[in-house]
């Protein structure tokens, strides 16, 4: 095997793997998936390894760096498969393992062209395209193949972009080697609670429990049957109004997206009544504050129907960001690709911890008072709020 371990070595160090496929398992039950594909992608600027598991249902995805990635390869040639084509810029490789384990490497004309991975390089998404995805195909996204459809290219962006946002808050979740507890207000159609359940499961691996609810029963009856054709088990969809949902004991998630004016503030209520651990909420058609915005400072945006209106928006999720933040959360707005092409496109990302709370409270007592507001969710937060309410001396 040194001369494969040699190649491995060589081509990860000179970092000039284009792609990699192993198949032919050695023996066909030492490991589930069937087949490995490698490939370089950048994430935060940095040079990874993806390795695609392809298991009969499932692909799942590992991101390693070099020293790890040559480690993977030596060890997946060395104990799983017989076959390895390694494609670079300079030639192709094929690796040979006979039934007695000896090893034949043979080099051939390249046949692929090595990508610019920081520029050219198209953008390289969590759930990739061209490769096939059974949720994504259900749902009228891809086909079999993996391709996007033409018409789903910014359903196929808005999921991925929302799947990003989730990664980077998975290393918060505190669930402890129990099911991560998840529900999703407002689900709708309920692409993007397919694809949280996807991402979790088949690409982490995690073990989950995820519920979606709407008022629409319809709509609901449908995704269980989505569900039920995918066998996601752990996904289920009821009907309800989220302000009397009364279900679960401990959510350690709370997704809301798009719902509707203070359904939005519903959902954040819950999700602090459970303490939840993570918040990820997009607003929609906020009025709440409309009608009671007044500073006669800001007039000149205040007259404008349709700036009050954004500003209104603009106002209410500073609101809630900073509710959030006196509750005991970091809070973040980030871009969300919106589907109808309104201003309503920005997500309010809460993760449990690590806010100066008092900073919070001057900040939003000063705003309040700025603007002569009385948000709802101060109303219905009442008593939980206002024990926080206070500006402490000294600190
Ligand atoms: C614009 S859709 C968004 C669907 C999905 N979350 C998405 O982002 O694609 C808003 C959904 O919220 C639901 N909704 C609004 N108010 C609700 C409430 N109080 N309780 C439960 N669902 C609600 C609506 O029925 C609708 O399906």
């Amino acid at each position: 095997m040194d001369k494969v371990f040699q190649l491995i070595d060589t081509i990860i160090d000179q970092e000039i793997l284009i792609s990699g496929i192993l198949s032919n398992l050695r023996k066909k039950d030492a490991v589930e998936y069937q087949k490995v594909d490698v490939r370089p992608i950048i994430i935060k600027g940095g040079r990874v390894y993806q390795f695609s598991y392809h298991y009969p249902k499932k692909v799942i995805h590992e991101n390693l760096e070099g020293a790890a990635a040559v480690n993977k390869l030596r060890e997946l040639m060395e104990q799983y498969f017989r076959q390895g084509q390694l494609y670079t810029a300079e030639a192709d490789y094929q690796i040979l393992i006979s039934k007695k384990g000896s090893a034949a490497v043979l080099k051939k004309p390249p046949t692929k062209e090595a990508q610019d991975l920081s520029h050219n390089r198209k953008k390289s998404y969590i759930i990739p395209e061209n490769e096939p995805c059974p949720f994504m195909k259900r749902l009228g996204v891809m086909n079999e193949k993996g391709k996007v459809l033409a018409n789903k290219y910014d359903k196929f962006r808005q999921i991925n972009r929302f799947l990003e946002m989730v990664a980077d808050i998975v290393p918060h979740l505190k669930n402890k080697g129990e099911p991560l507890q998840i529900v999703d207000f407002g689900c709708g159609k309920s692409y993007l609670t397919f694809a949280l359940y996807h991402y979790l499961t088949a690409i982490l691996d995690m073990k989950v429990n995820i519920l979606g609810l709407d008022l629409k029963e319809d709509v609901v009856n449908h995704c269980n049957v989505i569900a039920c054709d995918l066998g996601y088990e752990q996904l289920k969809f009821i009907t309800g109004d989220i302000r009397q949902y009364t279900g679960k004991e401990k959510i350690h998630m709370v997704v809301s997206l798009h719902a509707c004016d203070t359904a939005t503030d519903a959902a954040l209520i819950k999700a602090l009544e459970w303490d939840a651990e993570v918040i990820l909420s997009v607003p929609c058609c906020q009025h709440e504050l409309l009608g009671q915005l007044h500073n006669e400072v800001m007039k000149p945006m205040e007259k404008h129907g349709i700036i009050k209106e954004r500003l209104s928006s603009l106002v209410t999720d500073s609101v809630r960001a900073n509710i959030l933040e006196i509750m005991g959360y970091t809070t973040q707005i980030l871009e969300f690709i919106s589907m109808e092409h309104t201003a309503k496109n920005l997500l309010i990302r809460a993760v449990k911890g690590g806010r100066n709370t008092q900073e919070a409270v001057e900040e939003y007592i000063n705003f309040k008072s700025f603007w002569k507001i009385e948000p709802y969710l101060e109303k219905v937060l009442g008593e939980r709020l206002k024990e926080r309410l206070v500006i402490k001396k000294g600190e």
